[in-house]
């Protein structure tokens, strides 16, 4: 398809819609203002723009219509219904009980089930429904994270027909098999869309082959990858980890840019994904976010604040946070009664077993720290089970003397971008584990081994007894990075790469 034939049209599908509905989804539709959604609001601004995903929960039939409608006069949104039966195994189950663990190196937690797999399937499947319902000849399609990993593939077969190859319908049927859905391939009305370009973020890390390889079913979620003209990871070494499970499981050759499928080259490349700084910037600007600042630190007066701020989930690393403070204390009991940790710890997935346990372990931890160190007018550990507001969580991160990130894997951790958007005037210290990807680029960080508590303990000695000219130093690299690399740079560098890439079938020879 010739260049100018494409369409300055932009299709992006996640697992969530960024609005949320209550279940009286007839007055309640609040859109939110999460990190994909600022990532997006330049590209949304140039293009042609529609956001694809499921609303959380299940609608009843009989109100399709009416959200449909309000969500794409009001919203740009176009919904894919999902009935809880078909949600609970597809999120809960196949993805947060398998990709999740499987690609933050963490196979303990693992559960694979061939009903969660045969609900994925059937999720991606009525995904790319949906996706084939929206999309036009020349558009650009942009997928996110490990929800949608089959969808490239089956949406290449809805758009495409006949042109994918046998191979790959013979895998579709394959993954078609089974499950509950009209397959439009089948349908002679239904015209080919030409030139529809496919790209897929995962903002989670890809593990390194030898862990990915423990995935039952590692041919087919790669096989659904590799329909897509770009792919993008956080970090190089994402990149490098999928390209060689390419190579390895699936007897592709890959180059450093990408890797050769049939008549696809299917681009690979890195894109650090960031925040907002001015967000932040703004907001502890703000009357009453002073007031609540100046506050705060007159409650917290001769105290030293570490502040944690984690969605409550294994790949955090929490505990082995708790356990660092406990050895610091324990060190330097000079220090009893002058630092606090203050553990924001937000709740999440509460409906898989492992984000049970895990909090009933935190809450034992935090209980016998408390136990241990605290005095009458004094607990080492503030812990808190909730989200806060923007203004409330602002103002938290603005007093802390520093902020501790413990991740044993993360893609990319922005708790520590928002930390150091806070800090231009305290330059607070960020404590950073070396497995979260913000760690590549974040010079300036004290970067710790969140298994080695020692190493930790004597990170929370560092920062609580750095001096000024050193924090200030630290800080300004920092603050220089998140500046330069935010979300909107993420959302705008890869468009303009999927834009600059030819159509898949005419890039054999290019790059
Ligand atoms: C990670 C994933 C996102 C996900 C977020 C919150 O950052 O990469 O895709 O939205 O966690 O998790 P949840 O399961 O609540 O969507």
């Amino acid at each position: 398809m010739p260049d100018d034939a494409a369409s300055n049209r932009l299709i992006v599908v996640s697992n969530r819609l960024p609005v949320t509905v209550s279940r009286r989804f007839d007055d309640e539709f609040k859109m939110s203002s999460g990190g994909l959604v600022s990532a997006l609001s330049g590209c949304k601004k140039q293009m042609d723009f529609t956001w694809i995903g499921w609303l959380g929960i299940e609608i009843p039939e009989a109100d399709h219509e009416h959200v449909t409608n309000r969500l794409r006069d009001e919203y740009s949104c176009q919904p894919v219904f999902l009935p809880d039966s078909v949600a609970d195994k597809y999120y809960n189950g196949f993805a947060n009980e398998m990709l999740w663990p499987l690609f933050h190196y963490h196979p303990g937690e693992m559960n694979f089930d061939e009903t969660n797999w045969s609900a994925y399937r059937q999720a991606n499947a009525m995904f790319a429904q949906v996706v084939n319902s929206q999309v036009k000849s020349g558009d650009m399609v942009w997928v996110q994270d490990y929800h949608l990993m089959l969808l490239p593939m089956m949406l290449r077969g809805l758009i495409e027909k006949s042109d994918i190859g046998e191979g790959t319908h013979k895998e579709l049927d394959r993954l078609h098999r089974g499950i509950d859905i009209h397959d439009p391939r089948n349908d002679t009305t239904n015209d080919t869309k030409l030139g529809v370009k496919i790209g897929w973020f995962l903002h989670t890390p890809f593990p390194s082959s030898e862990i990915y390889r423990i995935l039952p079913v590692r041919r087919e979620i790669l096989l659904g990858i590799l329909h897509c003209d770009l792919v993008g990871f956080h970090t190089y070494d994402y990149a490098r980890h999928f390209l060689s499970s390419c190579t390895r499981i699936m007897g592709l050759s890959a180059l450093p840019n990408g890797v050769q499928f049939g008549d696809r080259f299917v681009h690979c490349g890195t894109f650090p994904i960031g925040i907002e700084p001015s967000q932040f910037i703004e907001t502890i600007q703000k009357p009453n976010v002073i007031k609540r600042i100046e506050s705060l630190k007159k409650r917290f007066e001769g105290v030293k604040i570490i502040c944690g701020v984690d969605r409550l989930d294994y790949i955090k690393g929490v505990p082995q946070k708790l356990h660092a403070l406990e050895v610091f204390l324990h060190q330097h009991p000079e220090w009893i009664g002058k630092v606090c940790l203050v553990q924001l710890a937000i709740p999440s997935r509460g409906g898989v077993e492992e984000y049970q346990t895990l909090r009933a372990r935190v809450n034992e931890l935090v209980g016998r720290i408390n136990g241990r160190f605290g005095t009458v007018e004094f607990m080492p550990i503030h812990f808190m089970h909730k989200s806060l507001s923007f203004d409330e969580l602002s103002a938290l991160y603005a007093i802390s003397d520093a902020c501790l990130v413990s991740s044993t894997r993360d893609g990319m951790n922005l708790v520590s971008y928002e930390y150091i958007s806070t800090q231009c005037e305290n330059h607070g210290v960020m404590i950073l584990s070396e497995f979260a990807g913000a760690a590549q680029s974040f010079h300036g960080s004290l970067i710790v081994n969140p298994w080695n508590i020692a190493e930790m303990a004597n990170a929370i000695h560092e920062a609580v007894t750095m001096g000024p000219d050193e924090r200030a130093d630290k800080h300004s690299k920092l603050f220089k990075y998140v500046s330069k690399y935010t979300s909107s740079f993420w959302g705008t560098s890869f468009v303009s790469e999927l834009k600059r890439i030819k159509y898949s079938h005419e890039t054999k020879d290019e790059d």
